[in-house]
């Protein structure tokens, strides 16, 4: 699997997400058992949410980690109404119970709030001081966003990127890319929806005897500077996304998927879900 710094550490650039995971009890035991495979397989770098099932995407993840702590990288996000000084330590302690463990690796902003960014900043900050967290980082952050954070200690920006959903491109990707900040798309899949069916990506899928899942992780991944961080509960979908890490697109293929999405040839302002 290859790999990337994030926050200083060194983590695989294709992890797991784990949005919607926690919602339903009768699902809980494939969940965690799909979050281990995953560890096994090289997807160690697990992203969850206070947001998710509203901890209940936490307290999965606690129990697939329980006893291989140190194998993860742990990321999760507070909420922006808990982000003010007190909010995001009560929020951050909460996520460590249910998480079952002492630090998170990377703590984030899910979106922009009514907080002062700085506010926030200083709460992480106390955070990281405590130990209770190692870095911390946004998501959902647009170009100006990152100009008025003005934080060289912003880990990453994680951010809505696949084929269909490509405005990044125009500035925010390479701006990060300058900034030696990496990127983690969320929905590189589209959702698992549309995107999925998409007769181009297909196209090029039985080129490579790959899946279009797969096609859709190489072209977010051709960027060096990104990570993707697909949910998979179903082992075959898991199975899948590891190995799309040995997927390579060649120009010919880029130059398919460019004609079906064409890149943005001017600002869109940020997608997000
Ligand atoms: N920061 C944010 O605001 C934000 C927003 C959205 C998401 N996220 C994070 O990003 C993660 C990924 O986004 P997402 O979960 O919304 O969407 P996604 O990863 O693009 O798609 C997940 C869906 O695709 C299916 N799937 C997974 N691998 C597949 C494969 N190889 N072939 C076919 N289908 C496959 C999954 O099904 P099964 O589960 O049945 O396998 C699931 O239904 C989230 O889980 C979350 O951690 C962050």
């Amino acid at each position: 699997m290859q790999t990337i710094k994030l926050g200083g550490v060194s983590v695989p650039r294709i992890g797991q997400g784990t949005w919607h995971m926690g919602e339903d009890a009768g699902q809980q035991s494939a969940e965690v058992r799909a979050l281990q495979e995953g560890i096994d397989l090289g997807m160690t770098l697990i992203d969850t949410a206070e947001m998710y099932a509203e901890g209940g995407a936490e307290e999965i993840v606690g129990q697939a980690i329980r006893g291989r702590r140190d194998e993860v990288y742990l990321v999760s996000k507070v909420y922006p109404h808990n982000a003010s000084t007190q909010g995001v330590q009560a929020a951050c302690e909460r996520s460590l119970r249910r998480l079952g463990t002492d630090t998170i690796d990377l703590y984030l902003l899910h979106w922009r709030g009514q907080y002062p960014l700085s506010e926030t900043v200083a709460a992480f900050e106390r955070l990281r001081e405590q130990g209770k967290i190692l870095r911390w980082g946004v998501s959902n952050f647009d170009t100006d966003d990152l100009a008025e954070l003005d934080a060289p200690a912003c880990a990453t920006n994680q951010v809505l990127y696949n084929p269909d959903a490509r405005g990044i491109e125009y500035d925010l990707l390479p701006w990060q890319a300058q900034q030696n900040m990496p990127l983690m798309a969320y929905c590189p899949i589209g959702q698992g929806g549309a995107l999925l069916h998409d007769a181009t990506l297909q196209r090029i899928a039985d080129k490579h005897s790959a899946t279009t899942a797969q096609i859709a992780l190489a072209w977010s991944l051709r960027h060096p500077e990104v990570i993707a961080i697909p949910k998979a509960v179903n082992l075959n979908h898991l199975k899948q996304n590891v190995d799309a890490d040995s997927v390579s697109l060649d120009t010919d293929d880029l130059a398919q998927i460019d004609a079906a999405f064409p890149p943005p040839m001017r600002k869109q302002s940020l997608q997000m879900v």
